[in-house]
């Protein structure tokens, strides 16, 4: 392929759902993050897009969950998730957002496109839909069982496990997110993109010789999708929440989130280039239909099949648009053995992680890229991120460039040395050659690995520069030296500086904060990228600038903190397993006559024992003051009998009497719940007379 004019590089769109983790760093916005510094840094023209997701189920769900609306929870989030990455250096050239007019116009006008087309099938199906909260089941509105890996949590629309794309109806017992009810079928129409069709058409086919150049866990997931047959996919469906579905007869659908999403891309672009959102006009179409531009979308393993397929359909169709020339997605990272999880706040948050660790962004992004799950899922430690800043970041990296700038301080001032003559033995001359040959050969391999996007090998490499610089000093001793052989000793520390100097061209894509430190540590914030293959960086009697240590060893008692805090994480989450269901629908209204027919009195907790043989029921002697009642409570998972014993209590004093496990109940104990595991009595603030009526 010719080299393109340009670069087009996006990160996933996260949803605006959550504060940002190590996990969402390292599965795509940091790999992309160094994959564009690198191209910037060869003066490469490029585009970086990243933004929030603000529509789709997980938006919706997570309203329900905080009692707030859908519009609030992504005000909430978008600042947040917008903070961190810059926060650590992501450095995007625009973060944009799906609510925004430009999107929502920019969403619609596609959807049109295709549909004057004749691209979507208008079909009616059945969908599953919830009859108490009286809503269609979409996507992650629906769990059931994965048909093909038997997981089961799998969404409606997709197995988080397998990776399987999924429609509702392919799951087995499917439960509705909202209720835990059993869905019905109901009728409803909706437009599906032909993917059927697609595949089988010529630019399909063509377009998928590309997947030969990428990645093996892309390749695969794809080859594997593509063998079975692809189907027609809705993109349309019946929610409230996201953008409206641009046609006739499309009153309450909006477009499915994976069809308006992607083109966030396209949005935030048109918005970064301040460009109208008309259509054909403006220079974002240079970006987006010119064959010159590399396409490249960083993304996590969970979107491959939207990125690499469903996307490239829509562009295809559409027909103006480029194709993605590359689609590097990684793994999962996992934190201390177990799945990161945002609702079971297993994590480490970045904005947590800034606090305990101010300033010390870069050595997040040398762990996560030294682990980063290119191949395979991997996995966070504490401990492993202690032994890899200390005995690489700190020992090799940082020690290097301590020794030299000590030594450039003591010997001559902080200038670089002239030299006058070259190296006077066979043994140091060695020295040098292995140097210079480990250097060259690992700024070599290092370019070739970014190219590849390995990022996680690159870095490695650059580690190795430093350590070869290490290994030279530890050979030739200049310390030692410089009391018999000053001449000699101008020409390693040379040597010396000069390594300096790539290693902080080379640690900008990386290690962009260190970079900067560095750069002015040796007296030039100029360094570029240009300069790292010369021999030659740093000319004689240059002045160096002020000498700062790179990297603090981190000690026990800080990681000791961090894991105390996970094992407490722990134990809450064992205590008290949070479940994924929602605060219960608010029923239909009642008039104050309904109300009215309930006898509400306060009462005291006499007598409270065990019901043999039932776990959940305590049996209570409860006196109303006028008379004494036995009641059967189902509450005994969350008060011990002796804890009853002299509370005041809310008693529904009127329900009709029954028999639970031949014992007469004779009324009914308030207590306030939801489906979080928590139970507590409804009783009144102060001491009043019993039998008092509550109202
Ligand atoms: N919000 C999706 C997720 O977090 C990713 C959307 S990527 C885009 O899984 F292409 F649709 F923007
Ligand atoms: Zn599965």
């Amino acid at each position: 392929m010719t080299e393109p004019k340009r670069y087009l590089v996006t990160a996933a769109l996260p949803y605006a759902n959550g504060p940002v983790h190590i996990g969402h760093l390292a599965g795509c916005y940091l790999p992309a993050d160094i994959y564009v510094r690198y191209l910037k840094a060869q003066g490469k023209e490029v585009i970086f897009i990243c933004g929030s997701d603000e529509h789709g189920v997980p938006i919706t769900i997570k309203a329900k969950k905080e009692g707030i609306t859908p519009q609030q929870v992504v005000d909430k989030y978008d600042g947040i998730m917008k903070n961190a990455f810059k926060d650590f250096g992501i450095d995007f050239s625009f973060y944009g957002r799906t609510s925004s007019k430009t999107h929502h116009d920019t969403a619609q006008e596609f959807f049109r496109n295709l549909y004057d087309k004749g691209i979507f099938k208008e079909e009616i199906t059945n969908q599953y839909y919830d009859v108490e909260a009286n809503q269609f089941l979409a996507d992650r509105y629906i769990t059931g069982t994965c048909p093909r890996c038997g997981n089961n949590n799998a969404y409606g629309d997709q197995c988080e496990k397998c990776g399987t794309t999924l429609s509702p109806t392919d799951l087995i017992n499917p439960k509705s997110a909202l209720s835990g009810a059993t869905p019905v079928l109901k009728e409803t129409k909706n437009w599906f993109l032909p993917m059927d069709t697609i595949q089988q058409s010529a630019p399909f086919q063509e377009y998928i010789k590309r997947f030969d150049a990428w990645k093996s866990n892309i390749k695969g997931q794809c080859s594997s999708w593509l063998t079975e047959g692809l189907q027609p996919r809705a993109m349309t469906r019946d929610l409230d929440w996201g953008v409206p579905v641009p046609v006739e007869g499309a009153d309450g659908k909006v477009l499915y989130v994976w069809f308006d999403a992607p083109i966030g891309y396209i949005s935030a672009t048109k918005e970064f280039l301040a460009s109208p959102s008309s259509i054909d006009h403006g220079p974002w179409t240079n970006w987006w239909q010119n064959e010159d531009t590399a396409l490249i979308h960083f993304i996590g393993k969970d979107n491959i099949v939207f990125h690499a397929i469903i996307f490239p359909m829509m562009l295809m169709t559409h027909g103006k648009y480029i194709l993605p020339t590359n689609v590097p997605a990684n793994e999962f990272l996992n934190l201390e053995g177990d799945k990161i999880s945002t609702s079971r706040n297993w994590a480490v948050w970045l904005h947590e992680y800034l606090i305990d660790f101010p300033n010390r962004q870069d050595e997040l992004r040398y762990v996560l890229t030294s682990i980063a799950p290119e191949t395979k899922d991997s996995e966070f430690t504490w401990k492993d991120y202690q032994t890899r800043i200390n005995s690489e970041l700190v020992s090799i990296f940082g020690n290097f460039v301590n020794r030299v700038m000590v030594l450039s301080d003591k010997f001559y001032e902080g200038k670089i040395p002239t030299i006058n003559t070259p190296l006077s033995d066979e043994k140091l001359l060695t020295c040098r050659q292995v140097c210079f040959d480990g250097v060259a050969q690992s700024l070599h391999a290092m370019r070739e690995d970014l190219d590849a996007v390995k990022l996680r090998d690159a870095q490695a490499e650059f580690i190795n520069i430093a350590r070869a610089g290490n290994k030279y000093l530890a050979d030739t001793e200049p310390w030692k030296l410089i009391k018999t052989d000053a001449e000699s000793v101008k020409q390693i520390m040379f040597d010396a500086l000069q390594i300096c100097a790539k290693l902080a061209i080379a640690a900008a894509p990386f290690l962009p904060y260190t970079s900067n430190k560095l750069k002015a540590m040796l007296g030039d914030e100029n360094l570029n990228w240009n300069a790292l293959f010369n021999e030659t960086i740093l000319l004689e009697n240059h002045q160096l600038g002020k000498h700062e240590i790179l990297y603090k060893q981190l000690e026990d008692e800080e990681i000791q903190k961090q894991l105390n805090r996970l094992e407490e994480i722990k134990k809450a989450n064992d205590e008290q397993p949070i479940k994924t269901q929602t605060l219960a629908e608010l029923k239909p209204d009642i008039n104050y006559e309904d109300f009215e027919k309930l006898d509400l009195r306060v009462g005291k907790v006499l007598e409270a024992e065990k019901v043999p043989k039932a776990d959940k029921l305590l049996k209570l002697t409860v006196d109303l003051g006028f008379e004494k009642r036995t009641i059967l409570s189902g509450i005994a998972e969350y008060y011990k009998p002796e804890e009853l014993v002299g509370k005041l209590v809310t008693v529904v004093a009127n329900l009709a009497p029954r028999k639970i496990r031949g014992i007469e109940s004779q009324g009914m104990l308030l207590m306030a719940g939801n489906d979080f595991g928590k139970l507590y009595n409804v009783s009144t603030e102060k001491d009043i007379e019993l039998g008092s009526v509550v109202k």
